[in-house]
């Protein structure tokens, strides 16, 4: 493996060479969605054009490939995520998904009065599946406040985990202030009440290693299309006794292991959780995404993002009337910021004339942004492939746009 070099990782990404508005693309809107290599690209193609057929179901050449490319895709994540077996590997259509999977299986679990502790800077697909299930079945939310760096309060997490706390939902990165969790502390202190614990991987996978049975989480959720894969694929992430203990989620083709009209019973893991035809084309382009990360010396790349998160952070205090929100000492090359009283989609606005984009608004976390006062962000989220030439640019654009509104 060669060492990390962005101007040659720069040209495995085709949508980079592209103008927008007759201006270079600078793509700074990472957390939203990340971009594809050619790699990942080919590798659609090459399915629909020589391989693709139904997994599981055929004894035919063509579905035989499907399938055993699909499982050794699996085994691929697998070893990604440092799972101990691939059948802990449950493909899903993305977080919200895998998230929705929890909430309803785990949620079957759960009795009138048992808890379920999230933190006030969840993603609302990491408060409204927990919402749906207390109303469903008498449970109790908690929240575990946030500071005004954008840091948790872990000084309240002892007060709120009880012997009722049955599973605590924590995002392992911030997707509106970048902030990393201390989630290894988390999940210590929750198994020490007994609570099961689910960490919303969709901004962490792609910026730092995460090593599932190093952190001993009980469940773990991504979406491929933000590390690199295309839209429509995720990945849930649970531990085999757990999973195996669990009611399925949908019901459907696959995750039968017999069926009558009086009973039926269910197959094994992982399809006893993967109904109906999955999306084999993402599935192998997931694991195409995760071998191309592998392939550009990933340490390299998470090192030189964290490198122009600081040098974005550091370029942007000579802005008049900043304001970053969130400050939190460790944080993802991900950041929100407003200027003055300028509203954030005029500024996302005139960015976009120059070329660049960003993220406006509340970022799916809405309650967090009635914390801070405020209707939204202007939000930069980086990835490897960005540049410090860019966050010149960006820089610069930025001025631009602030002459222009005041
Ligand atoms: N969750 C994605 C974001 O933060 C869509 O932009």
């Amino acid at each position: 493996m060669k060492s990390f070099d962005v101007v040659q990782v720069r040209k495995d990404f085709p949508i980079l060479q592209e103008k927008v508005n007759g201006k270079p693309l600078i793509y700074f809107d990472n957390g939203a969605s990340s971009q594809k290599p050619q790699r990942v690209i080919d590798r659609v193609s090459a399915y629909y054009e020589h391989e693709h057929s139904n997994v599981h179901r055929g004894v035919h050449f063509l579905s035989n490939q499907a399938t055993l490319a699909y499982e050794a895709a699996r085994a691929r994540i697998a070893a990604f995520l440092n799972a101990s077996s691939p059948q802990e590997i449950i493909f899903t259509k993305g977080t919200t998904d895998a998230i929705n999977t929890v909430a309803f299986s785990f949620g079957e679990t759960m009795h009138p009065g048992d808890e379920i502790l999230i933190t006030g800077m969840e993603h609302h697909s990491n408060i409204v599946p927990w919402q749906m299930l207390c109303e469903r079945r008498g449970c109790i939310l908690k929240v575990l406040p946030v500071l005004e760096n954008g840091t948790l309060d872990i000084s309240k997490l002892d007060h709120l985990l009880s012997e009722k706390t049955k599973l605590v939902s924590v995002v392992h990165v911030s997707n509106s202030l970048g902030t990393v969790n201390p989630v290894k502390e988390i999940i210590v202190k929750a198994h020490g009440m007994g609570a099961k614990v689910l960490l919303d991987a969709a901004q962490s996978v792609q910026h730092l290693p995460v090593d599932v049975q190093n952190l001993d989480c009980d469940f773990l959720a991504f979406g491929g299309h933000k590390i690199f894969a295309p839209t429509g694929i995720g990945v849930l992430y649970g531990k085999k006794e757990l999973m195996e203990s669990l009611p399925p989620y949908q019901g459907g083709g696959d995750m039968i292991e017999h069926v009558t009209f009086e009973k039926t019973t269910y197959n094994t893991l992982p399809l006893k959780f993967e109904a109906g035809t999955p999306n084999i084309c993402g599935v192998l382009a997931l694991a195409e995404a995760i071998d191309y990360l592998s392939s550009i010396d990933p340490l390299g790349a998470f090192r030189h993002e964290k490198e122009l998160g600081s040098y974005l952070r550091d370029s942007m205090r000579e802005i008049p009337k900043i304001r970053f929100i969130g400050e939190a000492p460790d944080t993802c090359s991900t950041l929100s910021f407003l200027i003055g009283d300028l509203h954030p989609f005029d500024v996302g606005t005139l960015l976009d004339q120059q070329g660049i984009a960003v993220r406006t608004g509340h970022h799916c976390t809405q309650p967090l942004m009635e914390q801070f006062k405020i209707p939204g962000t202007v939000r930069a989220s980086l990835a490897f492939y960005n540049t410090r030439e860019e966050i010149d640019e960006f820089v610069k654009a930025l001025q631009r746009s602030i002459q222009i509104l005041s």
